[in-house]
């Protein structure tokens, strides 16, 4: 009997040339495998083409629920923006697709798992490691990695084995998509200088495009996920999908990033995530009302290093796990309302309420009704500047 690759596929180019490539390189039955998290197109016939490439099996994971409830949800709680832009759409998925290749390769009694990323991304960092969470010692194939092929080469080979290459040219940008944003580089958007042209875009319309008039929305919040749009109860992976297609017509989510990655280099990304810029902005803003000072401060220090976890494929690592314990605890007063106003790009919180909320108003008035103390603030600034002064006198 022949070995078997478990091959994490998405209907382009590379990953269709791979199976036959897998299948004559490597004498392997080549199991496709399609997760869905969110991205667009016919994931049914992408699955179908792939067993017209020569696949013994070729099956999609719907992932939606699990990819919302289970990754994003992390992340959002977390506040998680790699390098304060990146909402870690891309980064999120690959864990989710690593873990499914593992399980499957398991299941089928595989020896391989294979995928289409190349050697200078973060991707296969992700994907491989996550696999190696649930099967360590699996062997992994990366045939882009391994053979640079060009575009037309890669077609040329697609032609030559009879593979099916769509005719409508392909986008001159490397895009991923899932629920919780688009990822675009390569073509021109590789110069840095140079503003991303239109069609770099796909998700959300040019601010200035955008409707004139404002639109108010109001997002609930339980445990620090969101679970409402204006009082409507939505779960989360379609509450997601909702606000991508609200803040995608307020042209909200543009993010043009250049970012560190893993292997050393910089890269320029184009990134659209209405959902998620929308969406940290909302949770940060309940946090400021509910979480206690230190709680909070505390927390804030945290979110850097968990995104950086997230972003370098660490995501099934123990550091990874035990600050998701943290987080998780520190949301259950994480629950309430926040207005916010979307005109034109931005989305901006106006407002936000919570029965957990710490604003006192006796406290925070300047009005009637003042319930502070302030002869107090005297001694405390006596104490709290005791040692300063000390320093002063000593330094002056
Ligand atoms: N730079 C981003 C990341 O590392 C996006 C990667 C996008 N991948 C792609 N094939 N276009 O998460």
């Amino acid at each position: 009997m022949k070995d078997k690759a478990v091959l994490a596929y998405s209907g382009g180019l590379d990953t269709s040339i791979a199976i036959n490539w897998l299948q004559e390189n490597y004498n392997v039955d080549v199991i496709a495998l399609l997760v869905d998290v969110g991205q667009p197109g016919n994931l049914k016939k992408a699955a179908e083409k792939a067993l017209k490439a020569g696949a013994v099996e070729s099956l999609i994971v719907e992932a939606k629920k699990d990819f919302a409830e289970n990754y994003v949800a992390s992340s959002l709680i977390a506040n998680a923006v790699y390098e304060g832009k990146y909402p870690l759409a891309t980064a999120l998925s690959r864990p989710l697709i690593g873990k499914a290749l593992a399980e499957k390769a398991k299941q089928s009694k595989a020896k391989y798992i294979a995928h289409g990323c190349t050697g200078k991304g973060n991707d296969q960092v992700r994907i491989e490691l996550a696999a190696a969470a649930i099967a360590p010692d699996i062997k992994i194939i990366a045939p882009v990695r391994k053979h640079k092929m060009t575009r037309s080469q890669a077609i040329d080979y697609a032609k030559e084995k009879g593979i099916e290459v769509e005719a409508k040219k392909k986008s001159p940008y490397s895009i991923d998509e899932n629920l919780w944003g688009r990822s675009a580089e390569c073509g021109i958007l590789e110069d840095p200088w140079v503003e991303p042209p239109k069609a770099a875009y796909a998700w959300t319309v040019d601010p200035q495009d955008a409707p004139d008039k404002h639109l108010y929305i109001n997002i609930g919040f339980k445990s620090g996920v969101p679970i409402s749009i204006d009082e409507h109860k939505l779960s989360f992976d379609k509450l997601i999908a909702n606000l991508n297609e609200i803040g995608g017509r307020f042209g909200i989510g543009r993010i043009d990033q250049v970012e560190n990655r893993l292997v050393g280099i910089k890269s320029r990304e184009i990134y659209e995530a209405p959902a998620a810029t929308i969406l940290i902005a909302a949770h940060r803003e309940l946090e400021a009302l509910v979480l206690e000072r230190e709680m909070l401060h505390f927390k804030q220090s945290l979110e850097h290093k968990y995104a950086q976890l997230i972003y370098n494929g660490q995501w099934f690592s123990p550091l990874k796990e035990a600050m998701d314990a943290f987080f998780v605890q520190s949301q259950c007063n994480v629950e309430g309302e926040v207005r916010l106003k979307l005109y034109k790009g931005n989305a901006t919180v106006v407002g936000r309420s919570s029965k957990y909320s710490l604003y006192d108003l006796g406290l925070a008035t300047y009005e009637e009704g003042d319930t502070f103390d302030q002869a107090k603030a005297e001694g405390f600034i006596e104490l709290f500047g005791m040692s300063f002064k000390t320093w002063a006198r000593k330094n002056k």
